[in-house]
């Protein structure tokens, strides 16, 4: 067997044993960019999605709530980071990544370019986003590349936190005032759809879903993820006493499954096209911080360029 056809098979059968490539094993160049492709996209997810709730730091009703979204925020910048670290073992370094992100070139969670208008919608991101996101990263844990799917073990952990945390704001706000259920009840209206768009388009519309899955880069299709959702996410808008956003969401006895009306795909691909709310206030925010930021990662090379020139004078 030749060379190439050995890496191949031997690539296949790890595999096929369900076991994880690590990053100095061979993989097939394609394997290695779609992987690329999504952790890198995963990583400016988590740093984008600080974002929309950052803008209700300073608002946040109280002591606790307060101190709670900070916490969960911070959260997510380390799950960037852990995603950008896993990003990087497969040799595309995190200027290449963050320069995709900032020319537009690399997507991010379209639900992020939708406003925050009001407290409510904290408690609808920390419920409905983090919980389609944990939906997918439990999946993920079993994904075929080493570091991707052990990044995913401990972002899951978080993640639940995340879900809960958003969960007890539409809970306090649905046993309010009128006011208040209002406010909740607009909130779950305005980012229920998003929320399903999370999975992405249909299995059958996907472009990268068939590979992902021989790969076993993804575990469960975009589709199935999505439905997982739906049925998790109907008993806790009955809980929550309020209208559910779909007419259609209807459980199926037969299936065992609850139904789902159609997702706007316009609108979803207009979004990730660029037209959405916030999709140039996000970028530019993360230009700015970045640019802010130069300083630290110039302060931080030239310590470590000491250290460097240090360590190899005392071996000499
Ligand atoms: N927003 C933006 N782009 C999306 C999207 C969405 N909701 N869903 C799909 N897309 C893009 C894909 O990136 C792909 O574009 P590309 O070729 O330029 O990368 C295109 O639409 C076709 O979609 P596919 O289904 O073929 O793409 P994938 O096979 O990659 O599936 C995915 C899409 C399900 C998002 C998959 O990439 C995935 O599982 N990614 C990891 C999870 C993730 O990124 N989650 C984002 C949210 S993270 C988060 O919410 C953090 C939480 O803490 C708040």
């Amino acid at each position: 067997m030749t060379d190439a056809a050995e890496q191949i098979s031997h690539f296949e059968s790890i595999i096929s044993m369900d076991q994880c490539i690590e990053p100095k094993d061979w993989m097939p160049e394609a394997y290695r960019k779609n992987l690329i492709r999504q952790i890198s996209q995963h990583a400016h997810s988590e740093i984008i999605g600080m974002q929309p709730e950052g803008n209700w730091l300073t608002r946040a009703p109280s002591l606790r709530r307060k101190a709670v979204l900070l916490s969960k925020i911070q959260d997510e910048g380390g799950h960037g980071l852990y995603l950008y670290s896993a990003a990087e073992t497969l040799g595309i370094s995190r200027e290449e990544m963050i320069d995709a992100l900032q020319t537009g070139e690399a997507k991010y969670a379209s639900i992020f370019n939708y406003p925050t208008q009001t407290w409510a919608d904290v408690g609808a991101i920390g419920w409905l986003v983090d919980g389609a996101a944990i939906v997918n990263q439990i999946s993920l844990q079993r994904n075929s590349y080493g570091p991707y799917a052990r990044a995913m073990v401990r972002i899951c952990k978080e993640e639940s936190f995340h879900q809960r945390q958003g969960y007890e704001i539409m809970l306090t706000l649905s046993r309010g005032s009128e006011k208040q259920i209002q406010v909740a009840q607009d909130a779950l209206d305005r980012f229920y759809w998003p929320s399903l768009m999370m999975f992405g388009p249909h299995d059958s519309e996907s472009a990268h879903s068939a590979r992902s899955m021989a790969w076993k880069i993804k575990r469960e299709t975009n589709d199935d993820l999505r439905q997982k959702f739906v049925d998790q996410t109907a008993p806790q808008i009955q809980i929550l006493g309020l209208r559910h956003p779909d007419p259609k969401c209807i459980w199926d006895p037969e299936r065992g499954h609850y139904d789902m009306g159609e997702i706007n795909w316009e609108e979803f691909y207009s979004v990730i096209n660029g037209n959405g709310h916030c999709n140039r206030q996000r970028l530019e925010h993360h230009i700015d911080a970045h640019e802010e930021g130069a300083w630290v990662r110039e302060a931080m090379q030239s310590y470590h360029e000491k250290k460097k020139q240090q360590s190899y004078a005392k071996a000499s």
